[in-house]
Order: C-alpha cells, then structure tokens, then sequence
C-alpha cells in the first residue's frame, strides 16, 4: 500500500490545502504478477485554518489542521484504511507544528464517529439548533484531537 502527498497551495495568504490519497499496488493475489498497477483507495484532505468559532475550543492554538473529505472505496472498508488515512494526518499535524487536528461528523453518522472516536478525537460541539431545524441540515459535531509527537507514537502501535 501507498500513501501519496499531493500538495496544493491557493493563493490567498496562507491558506495551504493538501491532498492525500492512498493508493494500493495488489488488490489480490491474481494481480500479483501484473504489472505495477495501483488503484485509488481513499482520499482525505487537511487544510491549516484559523475559524474563531472553532478557535475558542483550542488551547493556546491560533491555528489548527482541519480534516476533511475522508472517504474509502467501499470493496476498501473495514481494512483500517480510514484509520490510516487519519493517521498520515496526525503525522503531518506534528511534522508542521499545528497543536490540534478539527473534523466535522454527522451527528447520526455512528460509524465515522465511531471511527473518530477510535482515532482519539473527540466532540467538543454541535451545530447550533437554527441552522439545523431552520435550514434543515443535518447536525453535526465539532471533534477535536490534540496532536503531539507521544500521542501519535503510542497510537501508531494500537492500530
Ligand atoms: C467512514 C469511512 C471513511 C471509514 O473507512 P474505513 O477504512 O472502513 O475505516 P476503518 O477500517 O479504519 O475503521 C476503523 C474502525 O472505525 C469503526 N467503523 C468504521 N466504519 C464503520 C461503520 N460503517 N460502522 C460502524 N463502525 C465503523 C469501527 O470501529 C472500525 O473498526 P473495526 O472494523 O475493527 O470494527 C468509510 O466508511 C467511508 O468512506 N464512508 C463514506 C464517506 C464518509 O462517510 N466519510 C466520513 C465523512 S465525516
């Protein structure tokens, strides 16, 4: 398995936007002998942002990682992939310096909250009621993890 880096930068100030999508050489042994093929499996991004709202939840951070876009094939799921892609987040959280990683989950969605739970993260608000039930979009929570060099060793040998 292969885990790429695409990196995008927008133009305005320093708003940074990464792309990294996980890609796999063999799906089974039949494909062993061909050649070199790979397959897209997931993708997730990671965007450095300064949302006050978000920003109040942060301790001593004036900055954070906010991930977003994960997604895993669906013949992929269940094999960690998700796990891993966070992973390669938190890596890149503690390579640049950011002190926290942000996500946002539907509130009803059990199994990528249960995936981001598994992955530390934890919630730390909701969307406000008006823009639920007057705009009728679904809930969501607000997940916070801490990022540091320790926390990712130690999770790196539970996955
Ligand atoms: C959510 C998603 C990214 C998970 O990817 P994945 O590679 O299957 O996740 P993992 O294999 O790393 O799962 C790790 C753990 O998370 C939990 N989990 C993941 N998907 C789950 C599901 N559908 N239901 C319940 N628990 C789930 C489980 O505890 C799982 O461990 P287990 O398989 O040993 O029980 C994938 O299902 C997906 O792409 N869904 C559609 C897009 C989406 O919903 N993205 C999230 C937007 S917030």
């Amino acid at each position: 398995m292969h885990l790429l880096i695409n990196r995008r930068r927008y133009w305005q100030g320093s708003y940074t936007n990464l792309g990294t999508h996980l890609q796999t050489v063999a799906e089974s042994p039949s494909d062993a002998n061909s050649e070199s093929k790979t397959k897209l499996v997931g993708v997730v991004d990671v965007t450095a942002l300064r949302d006050e709202a978000v920003l109040q939840h942060l301790q001593g951070a004036d900055e954070y990682l906010y991930v977003s876009g994960l997604a895993v094939s669906k013949r992929f799921r269940r094999r960690k992939i998700g796990s891993c892609l966070l992973k390669a987040c938190e890596m890149l959280s503690v390579l640049w310096g950011f002190k926290y990683l942000v996500l946002r989950a539907y509130e009803d969605d059990l199994g990528a909250r249960t995936l981001y739970a598994n992955a530390g993260y934890r919630v730390v608000s909701r969307d406000p009621p008006w823009l639920t039930s007057w705009i009728g979009r679904r809930r969501r929570v607000l997940m916070i993890k801490q990022s540091n060099f320790l926390n990712l060793i130690n999770s790196t040998f539970q996955l």
